[in-house]
């Protein structure tokens, strides 16, 4: 499996969250967003998390999707724990060197990390501040997956309190706590910026760019380097190819491994056949969401297809909204109708709608928007059953 780094978008970003980028405000927390499987774990994790190690800072970093199954209130916990022992290691040889009373930092040593954000254990600010001050260093805190901490009334308010956190360790000219936080929706990271109540109301959400073309003339390289009788690789097909995978480095390298195999059989260029692979995954992407449509009932379809229509407008249970859903249905639906259905879309998995804490649904996946959007323009909405085959007897 090839990586190919991205320094400069992490030196860049490094900046930004220490303050020392002229304009923009990332010191008070960075908002990334880039769809699934584009690269961002990956990013945060082996190109942003050693540049800001390298600049001085202390890391720390949680997936709220590692582990659906446990509270995001909890792994982000974990994660401030989990940087902090060692911490608290060095900090004890230290104090039994130089006498316990003289160190001002030996209150930390009785931090139980495992109870963090817990009742009876630190706050989720104390901890960062211990983290700080312990390591003599900027904190930083990556959460990725954030807006998955919304689904929950416990990683709201551990939100609010990293925003508390961010306001009592920065000062003016002081950055001791830097937050990353990115998502795979847009519409759902927005969430913790764009309303009054939002933990972080007024900071951005930036896209954070696809692998470009740098990517792609490294992959070229690497198969001129290998295999020199295909040289010069058309890139620009590359490329092309790279965007109908919708920017997604696993499928496309291994599309490209299997036209590179001696045993794919292609006659031509293997750029061609690279592209008639790209193709034909578009159009499967777009069969499986058409069968997951038409496998639903009439009125999870309607619910979806409100939702797909109004995005961040939608409102489940307005009286337009069942209007529209009774209209589509030719029969009367109520809020509790409504309610099963949304339910159900929650409950398949995988799941076809989020809900937030609050309450407020979206889809789970924003692809199907750009699915949506396509077949509107296209005239082709809404999709409809292949005709039933009368069987002759
Ligand atoms: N810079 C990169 N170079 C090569 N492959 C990458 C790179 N970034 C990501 N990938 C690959 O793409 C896939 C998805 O990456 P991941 O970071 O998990 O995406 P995301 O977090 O956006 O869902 C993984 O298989 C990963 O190995
Ligand atoms: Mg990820």
């Amino acid at each position: 499996m090839i990586y190919f780094p991205r320094t400069g978008l992490a030196q860049q970003l490094v900046a930004a969250l220490t303050g020392q980028s002229l304009f923009g405000d990332g010191h008070n927390g960075v908002f990334l967003s880039a769809p699934r499987r584009t690269g961002k774990s990956t990013f945060l994790q082996s190109d942003l998390r050693p540049a800001l190690e390298a600049a001085g800072v202390v890391v720390a970093y949680t997936d709220l999707w590692s582990d659906t199954g446990r509270d995001p209130a909890t792994l982000i916990a974990n994660a401030i724990g989990n940087a902090l022992q060692p911490q608290l290691g060095m900090v004890a040889r230290t104090a039994k060197k130089a006498g316990v009373d003289k160190l001002s930092l030996a209150g930390w040593l009785q931090v139980d990390t495992s109870k963090i954000g817990k009742l009876d254990g630190l706050t989720l600010v104390d901890a960062l501040r211990a983290l700080n001050e312990t390591a003599g260093k900027p904190v930083a805190l990556i959460i990725d997956e954030a807006q998955h901490a919304l689904t929950s009334e416990r990683g709201e308010a551990a939100m609010t309190s990293l925003k508390s956190a961010r306001d009592q360790l920065n000062g003016p000219g002081a950055v001791n706590l830097m937050l990353v936080m990115s998502g795979s929706d847009r519409d759902k990271l927005m969430r913790l910026v764009n309303s009054n109540a939002a933990p972080f109301f007024g900071s951005q959400v930036q896209r954070m760019p696809p692998l470009g073309p740098d990517f792609i003339a490294y992959v070229a390289s690497l198969i001129e380097a290998q295999l020199p009788s295909l040289a010069p690789v058309d890139q620009g097909a590359l490329q092309r190819a790279f965007e109908a995978f919708g920017h997604r480095p696993q499928p496309f390298m291994s599309a490209l491994g299997e036209v590179l195999s001696p045993l794919s059989g292609i006659s031509g260029r293997f750029e061609s056949a690279l592209l008639r692979a790209a193709a034909e995954h578009e159009r499967n992407d777009a069969v499986q969401m058409e069968s997951d449509f038409l496998g639903l009932k009439p009125i999870e379809q309607a619910v979806l297809w409100r939702m797909l229509e109004q995005g961040s407008r939608f409102r489940a249970f307005d009286s337009e909204a069942l209007r529209f859903y009774s209209e589509l249905l030719a029969q009367p639906v109520n809020a509790g109708m409504t309610q099963r259905a949304l339910e159900s879309l929650r409950q398949r998995s995988p799941a076809l709608v989020w809900k937030s804490a609050r309450g407020e649904y979206a889809v789970q996946d924003s692809a199907m928007h750009r699915w949506f959007d396509e077949r509107r323009k296209a005239g082709d909405w809404p999709p409809v059953p292949p005709q039933v085959q009368r069987g002759g007897d």
